[in-house]
């Protein structure tokens, strides 16, 4: 045997120790100190250490295991068919790799069927359904041993408690990945900083973390989904002869398993949908880090066999990783619209979620103190999907000595303003309003922006100049620009001022609802500026309403009222309404339209049942009513929606029986906006 140099030795003795502490921080704490990127290195660099010196390997080396053991407080759940991980590829060659050792295996020289599936980022789970009735639910622990969660799962709506139609087996154990969604991790940590609680590093922890609740009532709090992506065993009659059929029959069994699965033949198969699947990510309603290949038929999957932790038949092809470590340069405040500074980290540029990024955001001036981040310090920034890339934690390990809290400026970086923090809100703000050129010329980019005025060409580069040269104060100033004033500007030369004012003469025909919007008012987003034009039909009649009157709208509560009513009482902005309108800034009469067209939810039917989260049920009843929706109290074959909250009444079985479409709440909160547009 070859001998081991005691260099080696010793790095590998760092490295386990390194990834042993990771390892429990992840799993035992759900708190990781590292991402997954940096784990991975440190595992791969172990790997390769041990396979050129096999001495190395000894039974406790991480390398040896899937997971660690699982902390108590759950009863233990044994696998009879353990629950494995994945090897991992990094580039097409290795995927190469990977193919030519499954065929040299199956000696078969044709092209590989693969079914080539999404990698989840969440937790993994088995669950199993004796005579069809959801009986075990269990996290994957060791591989061998997991935690009994089946209370927890029972709260996940999407997780059958009964099977449906017939066929499967007497005993079937489905796995599959329970995962957050990422609008409703997006929610949750938002509502934990307004809480001033602690935030979740990222879904898959919040996932995970969700799943191994002590109390079910917290789980069945967390916006918690799943996808089965495959089946460890089942008794009575015997499974599809493919994978992909198995996935097929979960479905018809009513499971839920990933819609962007698709067979694919050969190494070009499976890089093509990698490619395709990639260009899609960040579109995606939920965090995936990879995407699976799975030797598609059953007998050779059999044939290929197992290692030690991984199956031989699959294989995990990683995208860019949306976590990655960095160090942060400085720490400089932002000025927003409304006037919030936001604490905002340069950083040593990295590549992260595919792209280089070298500002993070910090939220707000609780979460940083919360999280401690200070110059100098190595942090772990995550850009996922189109969220703007945040600073999640800091490496504590890392930090250098000497640094320093941040602490909140007293005066606005860009106006030189008091600093204001009221009580009770988690935002500080700049108090120079229109004062500040940096709430200036937010307010300008709003109101500009796509889903706004919609004025083509408006850029923030330009209003930058705009603002910077005293052009332009107030959104209202824009419509007296002139060319030869807009030819002046840096990048602009007489023909795009021209096409420029054509673009702001354009936007002077809009709608009530984008017209509100961009006004920029606190808390009055799209959703909210449609139900307020929908409600009352005229800006007139929202400018006249009281606070109680506004809180009849959909969706308004008195906080909103108030800003909206704050907002109207300011003399300088029924000045700038008017400027507008009188340069000839105008929309469509509502109150005559109204009457001539129905709504866009005519003739549905919908009944309510279970608790919602985000409002209550009179209120979605009068959402659904203000398009033309009906509500009635009980499941008919005329019934064209079940809005499905948690814990549902009977309703739910009936409205199965009779096939009718079931809405979860965030299905209906996208079907009320799409329609509200
Ligand atoms: S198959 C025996 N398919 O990735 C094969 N796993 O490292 C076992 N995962 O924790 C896994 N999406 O929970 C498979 N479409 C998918 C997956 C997937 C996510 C997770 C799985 C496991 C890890 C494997």
């Amino acid at each position: 045997m070859t001998a081991i140099p005691e260099a080696v030795r010793k790095r590998a003795t760092k490295l386990r120790d390194e990834i042993e502490q990771a390892n429990y921080r992840y799993y035992v704490l759900d708190e990781p100190s590292i991402p997954d990127s940096e784990y991975d290195r440190l595992f791969r660099e172990l790997q390769s250490l041990e396979s050129e010196y096999p001495g190395l390997v000894s039974a406790d080396s991480p390398t040896q295991r899937v997971g660690v053991q699982p902390v108590g407080g759950f009863a233990t759940a044994e696998h009879a068919t353990p629950m494995l991980s994945l090897d991992n590829a990094f580039s097409t060659e290795e995927v190469a790799e990977f193919d030519r050792r499954v065929r040299e295996r199956l000696s078969y020289d044709g092209n590989v069927t693969y079914s080539a599936e999404p990698k989840l980022d969440g937790a993994a789970i088995s669950l199993t359904y004796q005579d069809g009735l959801l009986v075990r639910g269990a996290t994957r622990g060791d591989g061998t041993v997991g935690e009994e969660v089946t209370h927890n799962v029972r709260t996940i709506r999407s997780i059958p408690l009964r099977l449906h139609g017939r066929g499967f087996p007497t005993v079937l154990e489905v796995r599959g990945e329970v995962f957050m969604p990422l609008a409703g991790f997006e929610e949750l940590n938002r509502k934990a900083r307004e809480a001033g609680t602690k935030t979740f590093v990222n879904p898959r922890n919040a996932a995970a973390g969700s799943l191994r609740q002590l109390d079910p009532k917290f789980t069945a709090e967390r916006p918690l989904d799943f996808f089965a992506y495959g089946v460890a065993h089942g008794d009575g009659p015997s499974l599809a002869p493919t994978h992909h059929e198995i996935l097929d029959n979960l479905t018809e069994w009513g499971l839920r398993a990933c819609p962007e699965r698709r067979v694919v033949t050969g190494v070009d198969g499976c890089v093509e949908f990698y490619e395709e699947l990639g260009a899609q990510r960040n579109s995606l309603a939920y965090d995936i880090d990879g995407v699976v290949y799975k030797v598609d038929e059953i007998d050779q999957q059999e044939a290929l066999g197992y290692v030690s932790r991984a199956p031989r038949w699959a294989l995990a092809h990683k995208y860019p990783a949306q976590e990655q470590v960095t160090t942060v340069e400085a720490i400089e405040w932002q000025v927003g619209r409304t006037g919030a500074i936001t604490p905002v980290a340069r950083l040593t540029p990295v590549f992260v979620g595919g792209v280089t990024v070298s500002n993070a955001t910090l939220h707000n001036i609780d979460d940083l103190r919360r999280k401690d981040v200070r110059v100098g310090d190595t942090v772990i920034v995550r850009r996922a999907g189109d969220v703007i890339p945040e600073v999640v934690s800091v490496v504590g390990e890392r930090r250098p000595a000497k640094t320093k809290a941040v602490r909140l400026p007293r005066k606005c970086p860009v106006c030189r303003s008091d600093v204001l923090r009221v009580e009770g809100e988690a935002v500080a703000r700049c108090t120079g309003g229109l004062v500040c050129a940096a709430q200036r010329k937010e307010a300008l980019r709003h109101f500009a922006s796509r889903r706004a005025m919609d004025i083509e060409g408006l850029g923030a580069k330009i209003i930058d100049q705009l603002v910077e040269q005293d052009l332009v104060a107030t959104p209202a100033d824009i419509y007296n620009l002139t060319v030869e004033q807009l030819a002046e500007l840096d990048r602009m030369g007489e023909k795009s001022a021209g096409n420029l004012i054509e673009a702001l003469r354009n936007s002077k025909e809009t709608t009530l609802p984008k017209f509100l919007y961009a006004l920029g008012i606190r808390e009055v987003g799209e959703a909210t500026a449609s139900n307020l034009a929908r409600h009352f039909a005229s800006l007139e009649s929202i400018e006249a309403a009281s606070s109680e009157e506004l809180q009849d709208a959909p969706d308004v509560g008195p906080v909103v009222a108030e800003h909206i009513r704050a907002f109207f009482e300011q003399r300088h902005n029924q000045e700038v309404i008017q400027k507008l309108r009188s340069a000839g800034v105008h929309w469509p009469d509502l109150q005559k339209a109204r009457a001539d067209q129905a709504g866009p939810l005519d003739g549905k039917t919908f009944v309510l049942t279970g608790t919602l989260d985000g409002m209550t049920r009179s209120e979605a009843k009068k959402r659904i009513e203000a398009l033309g929706g009906k509500v009635t109290g009980s499941v008919s074959k005329k019934t064209d929606y079940l809005v499905c909250g948690r814990d549902p009444g009977s309703k739910l079985a009936k409205a199965e029986t009779f096939r009718t479409e079931i809405l979860d709440e965030p299905a209906l909160v996208t079907l009320l906006n799409d329609e509200a547009r």
